[in-house]
């Protein structure tokens, strides 16, 4: 597979001196929040990347949506370089799903009317068909029509979650980034949220990056899985090699401290 998206030897960094330490020529040093990182996306796979807290994940994928610019290194989307300045349809292809989808969503408007504002502002499809089309992503979602009537304050956490993935799925992106994306959400409905993620990879053939704490999610749902820390990667590889013989000893604890998969990957070695 072609990568959809490449990383280049990415540095990204947070602050320095300000104006004032200039003056009193006082040292301050800048927060290296993502450190020489290189990796690289295949165009339909899924990812997955894991780390400590403060590790630097959400400012890596945070930098690749031009929320960020990096102070080194290249980005690539389909082989060009990605400038931090985009024109629109750049800005399409890539979404971002985050935790808390309450606070993303406009809580004046009905489910149906922000998809529907959505799929007009960007001209995604003609205007006789906005109404098929929201019907459609909600099915795709798999929430009752019913909601297309309601406001965000009466969703459930899934359903919230599942309008915010609809949304991102309006623009019809070839990449979604989900970051920390089920972990507001209670296990059931966790495991729910996330099988809809695996159906669309299938359905879709969209592109997937999953920023968890959860190597289970990360096993589950991405084909191979980079491991950050300190804003650096210390190891990537297929997730199944990768969990079950972690070659980085930061990896073997991240792996002990997640009790389910410890315990799988012991019986898989028995
Ligand atoms: N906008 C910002 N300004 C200054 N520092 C920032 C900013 N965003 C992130 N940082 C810092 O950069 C480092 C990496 O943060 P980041 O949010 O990328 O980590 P993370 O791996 O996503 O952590 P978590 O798992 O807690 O979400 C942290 O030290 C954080 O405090
Ligand atoms: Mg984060």
């Amino acid at each position: 597979m072609s990568p959809l998206l490449e990383i280049d030897h990415v540095t990204v960094t947070f602050g320095g001196p300000s104006l004032l330490d200039r003056v009193l020529r006082r040292e301050a040093a800048p927060l290296v929040a993502v450190d020489d990182v290189s990796l690289s996306v295949p165009a339909g796979g899924a990812v997955g990347i894991v780390g400590e807290s403060g590790s630097g994940k959400s400012t890596l994928m945070r930098t690749v949506l031009g929320l960020h610019a990096p102070d080194a290194g290249e980005i690539r989307f389909r082989g060009a370089p990605l400038r931090p300045k985009r024109d629109l349809a750049t800005r399409r292809a890539m979404q971002m799903v985050f935790q808390d989808p309450g606070t993303t969503l406009n809580p004046a408007l009905t489910v149906g009317a922000t998809l529907e504002e959505l799929l007009r502002v960007h001209q995604v499809v003609p205007a006789a068909q906005v109404d098929s089309r929201v019907k459609q992503l909600l099915d795709l979602v798999h929430l009752p029509s019913a909601v297309r009537e309601a406001r965000p304050a009466r969703l459930s956490g899934g359903q919230k979650q599942r309008v915010a993935i609809a949304r991102a799925l309006a623009l019809e992106p070839e990449l979604i980034v989900a970051d920390e994306a089920t972990s507001a959400l209670d296990v059931v409905v966790q495991a729910s949220v996330l099988d809809l993620l695996a159906e669309l990879r299938s359905t879709t053939q969209v592109t997937l990056v999953c920023i968890s704490h959860d190597l289970d999610l990360v096993r589950y749902l991405c084909d191979t899985a980079v491991v950050m820390r300190r804003g650096r990667v210390v190891e990537q590889g297929d997730v199944g090699a990768l969990f079950a013989v972690p070659s980085d000893p930061y990896t073997a604890e991240l792996i002990a401290a997640a009790p389910s998969l410890a315990r799988t990957t012991e019986q898989d070695l028995v």
